[in-house]
């Protein structure tokens, strides 16, 4: 495998209304759009449409969206081994909402996912020692995620660790453990607890998250790009991203976070900048449409100087 994801399965419900509700408040929304969501599968998607070989380690419900969704990666021939329907859970499910800036509040309940443990991953073995680049996130039980990162770092395996959604603090391990720390702002700014409001406030954040033991820090900033930084290297340095009209964020970072597992997997050679400038145009394609895993380009949607 190039990337083996152990992470989430979601049913995702979006409302699109013009603004958000305010508490107490019922607003109508324009439209209304069922799909997959999920961190961990729509990572896992967006790495296996530009052409990597993938396979994911999580658990859905009993119910259809479980069914439909194991469908949808038997298309894609994702690897589904790895995948175990949970008797008497739902599959995760998100309530989206999205306004007329493209903006989204997210409430997921996490069902199935919930249920992912320690030894369901250590069960996957065959394909997390054998993948290139083990991808998870914070959709899962974090002892279960914890679990992965350490069993992927001893058959040296490259590890991603996309800490979302933001939880105020983290074992320690974490740190140690991923290769790559990939927080948006808003993780970021929950973690160093200090406000992330602009380019110079990230790239002030990129240190401390090294202090902590990551080799490699990518903090996504939205429309104003990415910073980053590693260890042993004093720069940090600020990747800016194309300026594009958002219809939809909801599955941006997903989208940026399953291309750059791509890339480290096939394009191992590609520096850093450049791969993190590639994912960051693939993720700029995906918030001009609505939808998570429906705004992903595929391949040959792009342009093919990004797969040079
Ligand atoms: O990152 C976007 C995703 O977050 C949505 O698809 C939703 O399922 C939530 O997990
Ligand atoms: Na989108």
């Amino acid at each position: 495998m190039d990337v083996v994801v152990v992470g989430s399965f979601m049913a995702d419900f979006f409302c699109y209304c013009p603004e958000f509700p305010k508490p107490g408040e019922t607003v109508h929304g324009s439209k209304f759009q069922q799909g997959f969501g999920g961190k961990g599968a729509n990572q896992c998607v967006m790495a296996s449409l530009l052409g990597a070989k993938t396979a994911m380690v999580g658990r859905v419900g009993t119910d259809q969206y479980g069914t439909n969704y194991l469908d949808l990666f038997h298309k894609y021939s994702i690897n589904t081994d790895h995948v175990k329907v949970t008797e008497q859970s739902n599959t995760g499910i998100a309530s989206v909402t999205v306004n007329d800036k493209g903006q989204n509040n997210i409430v997921i309940v996490s069902g199935a996912n919930e249920k992912l443990t320690g030894e369901d991953v250590e069960a996957s073995m065959d394909v997390i020692g054998t993948s290139k680049v083990l991808l998870t996130q914070l959709e899962t039980p974090t002892t279960t995620t914890l679990k992965a990162l350490q069993m992927a770092k001893r058959q040296k395996v490259t590890t991603v660790l996309n800490p979302a959604p933001a939880r105020p603090q983290l074992d320690p391990d974490f740190y140690k453990l991923a290769d790559y720390f990939c927080p948006n702002e808003t993780e970021a700014e929950l973690l160093v607890n200090r406000p992330i409001k602009s380019v110079d406030d990230a790239k002030a954040a990129v240190p401390l998250f090294l202090e902590r033991g990551c080799s490699n820090v990518i903090i996504t900033l939205g429309a104003l790009g990415s910073v980053y930084g590693s260890k042993g290297s004093p720069e940090v340095i600020h990747v800016p991203s194309s300026v594009v009209t958002a219809v939809d964020s909801t599955g941006a970072g997903d989208a940026f976070i399953g291309s750059f597992a791509y890339y480290l997997s096939h394009h191992p050679h590609l520096d850093l900048r450049e791969m993190i400038r590639r994912s960051s145009k693939i993720a700029s394609v995906s918030v001009q449409k609505p939808g998570a895993q429906t705004s992903f380009p595929s391949r040959e949607a792009l342009s093919a100087d990004l797969f040079a």
